[in-house]
């Protein structure tokens, strides 16, 4: 094994998603979200599937690797409660806001997120930063309302760019929204909601993360959200 200060990106999300493992609760469905860092999580959770009862997915891909591992895949409206969701993140700051859907799974994330008592963010350290914004943020919209959204975006002070040859699960588009600085993040997440069109945005603020996991050189930190 390399030495901390060796580690590579990878390495590093593979070991916040085994620290990850010690939030799931047994006998019980966990959420489970998409991206890079979720398939490691994947990959740790077949290791303990005997004492899950199974998992909800945020996205197909994740659903496909879950089965992959022979863990069980339920149906959201099949569970009645979901003690952990466990999910990436592009973005993430020190209140635990967050952007997210840089796979374009936003839509899901939030629904399963919005279930689950508790949120476990699991990054690497590159994802930590002080005002949202820099990555450009994801829009689920409904095809017929493109343009009309994109006009809209503009007033906001974005710069939105159409995900090209894309579909989300939900066979709807994603509009990349860069050039902004999320200063109130709860606030622009319901200005953008209030779009016509629009199914979802990528920014996670008024249910934020309730622990963060921050995989670093030196080791995982645990942040909790505060208040
Ligand atoms: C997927 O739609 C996203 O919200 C992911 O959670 C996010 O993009 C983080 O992905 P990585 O773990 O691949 O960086």
């Amino acid at each position: 094994m390399l030495g901390c200060g060796q580690m590579t990106q990878d390495e590093l999300k593979a070991l916040v998603a085994r620290e990850a493992l010690k939030q799931v609760v047994e006998d019980a469905v966990v959420g489970v979200g998409s991206g890079s860092t979720v398939n490691q999580f994947i990959d740790a959770l077949a290791s303990i599937k005997g004492r899950i009862e199974g998992a909800v997915a945020a996205s197909e891909a994740s659903a496909e690797r879950l089965r992959k591992h022979g863990i069980r895949v339920f149906d959201l409206n099949s569970v009645n409660e979901l003690p952990v969701y466990i999910d990436g993140a592009d973005e993430i700051t020190e209140h635990l806001h967050m952007v997210k859907g840089g796979g374009g799974a936003l839509t899901r994330e939030k629904i399963v997120a919005a279930v689950a008592r508790k949120f476990v963010c699991i990054c690497d350290a590159s994802k930590l930063v002080g005002v949202l914004g820099k990555f450009p943020l994801p829009v689920e919209v409904i095809p017929m309302a493109r343009s009309h959204v994109g006009r809209e975006l503009r007033k906001l002070g974005a710069h939105p760019e159409l995900r090209e040859n894309y579909r989300t699960d939900n066979g709807n588009l994603i509009i990349d929204c860069h050039g902004l600085t999320i200063v109130d993040p709860p606030r622009l997440e319901a200005d953008l909601n209030n779009i016509a069109g629009v199914v979802c945005n990528g920014i996670f603020a008024r249910r934020a993360a309730d622990v963060l996991l921050l995989g670093a050189p030196t080791g995982v930190t645990t942040r909790l959200k505060s208040g």
